[in-house]
């Protein structure tokens, strides 16, 4: 024999005697506990349902609207005869939480969002309204001055400036009309500091202490925002959010904003937008003792359906993978333009 082939020979004999020494000590094989369905829902570590669920629905003045927005496919903007029915669908399918965004027509739009607690106000109406034929909701408020300013901002404008101190007795007046018209949840989401604490100290000294704050603590300056303020026409008529909203790159900030929300009584924290955060929602999860949420915004839901629609994705799959991994991520209410998809989804 040439010393070749007992080269060879010998080197097939270690390979074999690593590959059966590997086998005998493959003592833990991932792959037993996801044998048959029954083992794998046993070991399903992440449970998604439709109570972790919280469906933004917008609302405009009027009768008999159901208008289509266009970047956001099969969301409409109703009016309140349209909504309620479309509301009673989904409480059927088991979706318990809401959240309302008015739609306010430009001409009653000025610099310091006065019809956001005026009391003529359709948005104010229909909290009264809706808490008063289904009671037992959880309905959530947008607190901003955006869908009621004619900058477009979340703050009052001055000079290209935004004035935090100045905005915070704006966002008390809204919030306190609010309370008034029996909101459960008030969703501050304008990113002035101070102003969970402020909006907590009108609450209580009007009486309104069973009225809670989800606040936005962690809301980025993202470009996944478009199709919302398509919805509202909300877009800034002049410069951007990057003054109040938080910076895309930045981690330790949020940790920051959701301490001082925390301190300044916030009941719940939210993480905005959601996929791309997905390390922001599990480091507040991690370190705070309170209920955490997550905005899976309008450009997230826009993706997915677009994608979909071009038989790209499975819409259905990949609806429910990017929910349950916002869930896994560490959020316990799920803001979510496919709520009522998933809903009956899990009804089928
Ligand atoms: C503003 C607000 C925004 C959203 C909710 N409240 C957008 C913005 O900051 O312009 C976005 C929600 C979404 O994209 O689904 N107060």
């Amino acid at each position: 024999m040439s010393i070749v082939k007992i080269e060879k020979i010998v080197k097939i004999k270690v390979e074999l005697l690593l590959l059966s020494m590997h086998l005998t000590n493959m003592n833990i094989r991932p792959r037993r506990n996801r044998k048959n369905s029954a083992i794998r829902a046993m070991v399903e570590e992440t449970k998604l349902g439709t109570e972790n669920l919280i469906y933004p629905l917008f609302i405009e003045d009027g009768a008999s609207v159901k208008t289509e927005i266009k970047s956001l496919p099969n969301n409409f903007r109703w009016s309140l005869d349209t909504l309620l029915p479309e509301m009673e669908k989904c409480i059927e399918l088991g979706i318990n939480s809401f959240v309302l965004f008015p739609a306010v027509n430009d001409s009653l739009k000025d610099t310091v969002a006065s019809y956001s607690y005026a009391h003529d106000n359709f948005y104010l109406d229909a909290i009264r309204k809706i808490k008063e034929v289904f009671p037992h909701i959880s309905l959530m408020s947008d607190v901003a001055m955006d869908p009621y300013s004619s900058d477009g901002h979340d703050g009052l404008v001055r000079d290209g400036i935004i004035l935090n101190d100045e905005t915070l007795p704006v966002l008390g007046q809204m919030s306190l009309a609010q309370a008034q018209a029996g909101i459960d949840v008030l969703g501050p989401s304008d990113m002035m500091d101070g102003r969970v604490g402020y909006l907590r100290e009108v609450l209580d000294s009007n009486d309104f202490i069973d009225v809670s704050i989800m606040s936005y603590s962690a809301k980025y300056a993202s470009a996944f925002y478009g199709p919302f303020r398509d919805a509202l026409n909300s877009t800034p008529k002049s410069g951007d959010k990057k003054s109040y909203q938080m910076n895309p790159a930045n981690k330790r900030e949020a940790l920051l904003e959701a301490q001082l929300d925390f301190d300044e009584g916030a009941d719940m924290l939210m993480v905005k937008p959601a996929t791309c955060y997905l390390d922001i929602i599990h480091m507040l999860k991690e370190n705070f003792k309170i209920p955490i949420t997550a905005y899976n915004v309008s450009g997230e839901y826009s993706m997915v359906y677009a994608a979909s629609q071009n038989g790209w994705l499975d819409y259905d799959s990949a609806m429910s993978e990017m929910l349950l991994s916002i869930r896994r991520a560490g959020a316990d209410g799920i803001l979510t333009y496919f709520a009522k998809d998933f809903a009956s989804l899990v009804n089928k």
